[in-house]
Formats: structure tokens, C-alpha cells, sequence
């Protein structure tokens, strides 16, 4: 039996109310929450050891660049990296996707293409189009259909010898579509073009191992899978990664500055311009460790079970709609109900204590695609309960009866 009992007890944040309200956290896609092994590790880090790492022969710094460095390995061990130095630490996947694009300027002619999906997060989108600006390379999307999922068949058709990459998101953010990406990834390949994928949906759900997939760069965030904000990574082929050009020029990436050159770090550091987040690249590691000892396999399948629960009593609900009803996908709803804007159900929810997401999800095309403003969504974790979907459908009935 999955313990959510003890789990729960975990999570300080699951105990308050909101508007006298016990809080129904239903807002994992957007952000997920922090345990209390993970708050402890940054309350640790600020009482005991706080200093800047990598340069200092004092102690605080050393232990400081130890436990740093030892977050790294974790994160290699992870996503089962080959090595720690293909594991750049960065503010989250948007930077990532950021660094990426921008190391592709160098590497990219006009004419040169690259390939997006449909069902992407607006950072899988707008760094490549600032890219293609940049190069004269042309912009190609693979379309979705009216289950959310990606037409393969055209994704097939839209490869060539001229394609030079292609990013696609492993799980969609707006509507869970859990994409095929290894099928992708070897399609692409098959071509000559590397794959980026943006893992920023499905760390929280599923451990990706980077070897077995064959995936040239894979980005996260970890304040989606339990750890704080303004730290993430980005995984690369050691062999891509000396290929791509330094991101932002400052200390620590540097091996020797004259006025007249610089030469680079080697890897991991040439990508890690500055003082990075070194508490929370240390609680990214804890959190890691925190998702691990629960187990994916568990995650997966309780998750499962709640989203299957939700669905169907959502289902029962006169004029409600789900977008995003693919066989492969994981515990996010997404959903309207006829004739009400999402913004207004979100309201009357949240003053019920309930916490779901409302508008386009940073995800416009998507939206565009079903001719919809946007949607409300709620997305569940391994911490919510049947209980909790039983406090969501009745505020979504309530809330029809009050707007209809
Ligand atoms: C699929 C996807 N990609 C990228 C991002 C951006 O992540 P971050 O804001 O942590 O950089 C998100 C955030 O919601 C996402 O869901």
C-alpha cells in the first residue's frame, strides 16, 4: 500500500488553510511541493556551511563545494549520465533551453532546420525562434491531433538531411500527453539531427535514463520534482557539449584571462558563468534523493490511480470537457465547462482552498489548436489524495451552479 498517510506528514505546506480552508494543493504542473528532508537541507546550509565554492582553501568553502559537487553526482546517478561534468547545474529548463539555443547559433547555416512539437511550453519554443532569427535556419512544427497526441506520420515526413535538431517536450505540461520520445529520438537520429528533450513535466513522474535513450540533452527543473526554485539542469553528450560555445562569460568559467584572450573551463564549468545557486543545486540533490526513496515505480503507479479516479468523476459532470484524453498520459486534467471561462471556475476554487491552474499554461498553440481561451487544470502529485479529487469535483459542480 502506498504510505500517504507518512508522506503527507512530509509536506509542512499540506497542513494550512486557505480561505479557512483545509489547502487542496492541485498546482504540481506549475510547481511542486517541498518536503521537510529538503527544507532541512537548506535551513543546514544557511546555519552551518554558507560560503562561495570552488575558490576558497577554507573550510565552510570546502565543505560547501563537496556537498555541491556531490549533488551533482547525484543528479548524474539520476538521469544515469555517464559522466558528472555532462550534468551542467542552471536556474531551471528554461536556461537550459536558453543555453542550448544559443550554443546552436554557432553551429547553425540559413536554411538549416530545426524542429518544434505542437504541444510545447512556450521556453521549447521562443529560444529556438530567437535562433532561427539569429541563423536564417527555418522553424518546422509536428501538429498534434485532437487527442493531444503528436501525428508521427507527419514527424516522419518532416525529417531530411537538412534537419539539425529537434525539441520536443517528454511530457506535455498542458495536457500530460506522455510523447514517444524514444521513437523520436531515434527517427531523429536516423537523419543526423540531435534531440533535445524538456523534461520539466515528466521528472516529477518518471526517471529518464539518458544512456538508454540516447538523448543528446535533457532539461528539469527542480522545483517541479520537490526542490526549490531557481535551480534546474541540463544533461549533454559530452561531445555536443565541447561542441557548443560558452553561454554567459564570467568567473569560474574561465581557465586564464589576459586582456588580450581567454581561454574556457573545461566542462561542467565553462557552462557555469558566476556563483551559481549553490543551496539550491545541494537541495536539488535532496530532493532527488527524497523522490528516490518513495520510489518512481510507486509514484507512477499511485498517480495513476488518482488521475483515473479524477477523470472519471470529472467525466460525470454535465458540459465538462477534458483536453488531452491520449492513453499515455499522466495525472493532469486539463478541462472546460461550457459556456464558463476557466479564469472564473479557478476563482470560485480557490476560494474553496482549492489550488488548480487556469489560462493557456504558457502553451498558446495548444489553445489555439482546440479555439479555446484556456483551460483549468488541475495536476495531481503523489501527495494528493481520492479525498482531495472528491473536494475538487464538488467545487467545479459548485462552481458551475453559482456561474452557469
Ligand atoms: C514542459 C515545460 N517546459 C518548460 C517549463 C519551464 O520551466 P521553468 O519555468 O522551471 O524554467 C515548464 C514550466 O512549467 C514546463 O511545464
Amino acid at each position: 500500500m502506498f504510505p500517504i498517510k507518512e508522506i503527507r506528514k512530509d509536506f509542512p505546506i499540506l497542513s494550512r488553510k486557505v480561505h479557512g480552508k483545509p489547502l487542496v494543493y492541485l498546482d504540481n504542473g506549475a510547481t511542486s511541493q517541498t518536503p521537510i528532508q529538503v527544507i532541512d537541507v537548506i535551513v543546514d546550509y544557511y546555519s552551518n556551511y554558507n560560503a562561495n565554492i570552488h575558490r576558497g582553501v577554507h573550510n565552510l568553502s570546502q565543505e560547501a563545494t563537496d556537498k555541491y559537487e556531490e549533488a551533482r553526482h547525484k543528479i548524474q546517478n539520476h538521469f544515469n549520465a555517464k559522466h558528472a561534468h555532462e550534468i551542467i547545474m542552471t536556474s531551471g529548463t528554461t536556461e537550459s533551453i536558453n543555453l542550448v539555443a544559443h550554443g546552436f547559433a554557432s553551429l547553425l547555416d540559413k536554411g538549416d532546420e530545426i524542429m518544434v512539437s505542437a504541444l510545447e511550453h512556450h521556453s521549447n519554443i521562443v529560444p529556438w525562434q530567437m535562433l532561427c532569427e539569429k541563423t536564417g535556419a527555418v522553424l518546422k512544427v509536428i501538429h498534434m491531433n485532437d487527442e493531444g497526441e503528436l501525428v508521427l506520420t507527419e514527424y516522419s515526413k518532416l525529417l531530411s538531411n537538412k534537419t539539425k535538431l529537434v525539441f520536443v517536450n517528454h511530457i506535455s505540461n498542458a495536457l500530460g500527453t506522455i510523447n514517444p520520445i524514444e521513437l523520436i529520438i531515434e527517427k531523429a537520429h536516423q537523419v543526423g539531427a540531435a534531440v533535445l528533450i524538456d523534461g520539466a513535466q515528466a521528472c516529477p513522474h518518471v526517471k529518464p535514463d539518458v544512456q538508454a535513450l540516447n538523448v543528446d540533452f535533457y532539461v528539469a527543473s527542480a522545483h517541479k520534482m520537490c526542490g526549490p526554485t531557481g535551480v534546474g539542469m541540463l544533461y549533454g553528450k559530452e561531445a555536443w557539449l565541447n561542441k557548443l560555445p560558452p553561454y554567459q562569460g564570467g568567473g569560474e568559467m574561465i581557465a586564464d584571462v589576459t586582456f588580450e584572450k581567454t581561454t574556457y573551463a573545461g566542462l561542467p564549468h565553462k557552462f557555469e558563468a558566476g556563483t551559481p545557486n549553490i543551496c539550491g543545486g545541494i537541495a536539488f540533490g535532496a530532493a532527488i534523493d527524497y523522490l528516490n526513496a518513495i520510489g518512481f515505480d510507486n509514484i507512477a503507479a499511485y498517480e495513476h490511480e488518482l488521475l483515473e479516479y479524477a477523470t472519471e468523476k470529472l467525466m460525470e459532470i454535465e458540459g465538462l470537457k477534458i483536453y488531452g484524453t491520449s492513453k499515455n498520459k499522466t495525472s493532469v486534467i486539463s478541462f472546460n465547462i461550457e459556456g464558463i471561462h476557466p479564469y472564473d471556475i479557478g476563482t470560485i476554487l480557490d476560494k474553496l482552498g482549492i489550488a488548480v491552474r487556469t489560462g493557456h499554461h504558457c502553451a498558446q498553440p495548444i489553445m489555439a489548436y482546440f479555439k479555446i481561451p484556456g483551460t483549468v487544470r488541475a495536476s495531481f502529485a503523489f501527495y494528493n489524495t481520492k479525498e482531495e479529487v472528491d473536494i475538487l469535483v464538488a467545487g467545479v459542480k459548485k462552481a458551475k451552479m453559482m456561474l452557469a
